[in-house]
């Protein structure tokens, strides 16, 4: 029986600068399944090489582009499964977010929910840090709370966005310790700086301070990987507290609405 013949194209010779800054799997060579057999560049973004030797690499990734069948990735990442014509939250959690993130907002939320919390509550921790699941860590508060403002409650966005703040200060009234993660993760020295202290010292005034002092209760510091919670246990709340655009999000023509098409699209070059 002989094979039908394959489509594959040989990958080309990568410059050695590329190859030994291990950037090969930055570039996408043409598989079986490449419609157009052209291979894809993915040029990651300032916001992830800026500081660090990754940025050095922008000509040669850049050079690459010049071979005639050699483009950048734009579109779909055939690394990455499709996303739906017009994406739901949900689709979001189960087709982008990586494993880590999408438990942790799922336990965090589970856990509010067992401690017989509202479903505001319940909701902001399913999304305080949609922003690290999906588009960017730093500032993931005020990034988090900006994709959803349109979609759900003001209070839910306050919540998520002054996590950012409040998270870094005990609030012993309420038994709120600094984070034994945090002293792993940014040592026993480190001191949030003063912007972050006088955004927490303003939420802690505000009337809406104890729905965002209980995302930061109900944050899971520690993952528990031996613990899956399925985003049905949520469909629920969701349903009542997310507003989804009948468009999709990331065609809502909202002022976010880029912002979640980034998160369908991330490796786009432009
Ligand atoms: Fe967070
Ligand atoms: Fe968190």
């Amino acid at each position: 029986m002989s094979q039908p013949p394959s489509t594959q194209v040989l990958p080309h010779e990568l410059p050695a600068s590329l190859r030994e800054a291990g950037l090969d799997h930055w570039i996408r060579e043409p598989l079986d399944d490449a419609v157009d057999r052209r291979r894809r560049i993915i040029m990651p973004p300032a916001a992830a090489t800026t500081g660090t030797p990754a940025r050095d690499y922008q000509g040669a990734l850049l050079a690459e582009a010049k071979h005639d069948d050699t483009v950048f990735m734009m579109g779909d990442n055939p690394e990455l499964p499709k996303m739906p014509e017009r994406p739901a939250l949900r689709d979001f959690y189960l087709l982008r977010f990586g494993p880590i993130p999408r438990t942790h907002l799922l336990q965090s939320a589970r856990v509010a929910r067992e401690n017989g919390l509202g479903e505001k509550v319940i909701m902001a921790c399913l999304l305080h840090d949609i922003a690290i699941a999906g588009l960017l860590s730093a500032n993931h508060g005020y990034w988090g709370a900006q994709l959803v403002a349109p979609y759900v409650d003001e209070e839910v966005a306050w919540a998520i966005e002054k996590h950012e703040a409040l998270r870094y200060f005990a609030d012993e009234s309420v038994g709120y310790r600094y984070p034994e993660a945090y002293i792993d993760y940014f040592g026993p020295d480190y001191r949030p700086p003063e912007y972050i202290r006088r955004e927490a010292e303003a939420a802690r005034r505000h009337r809406w301070y104890m729905t965002s002092r209980l995302v930061t209760i109900n944050d899971i510091y520690s993952f528990d990987p031996g613990v899956t919670v399925g985003w049905e246990e949520f469909e629920d709340v969701v349903g009542r507290n997310f507003k989804q655009p009948e468009e999709g999000l990331g065609f809502d023509g909202s002022a976010v609405a880029h912002m979640w098409r980034t998160m369908i699209w991330p490796n786009n070059f432009l």
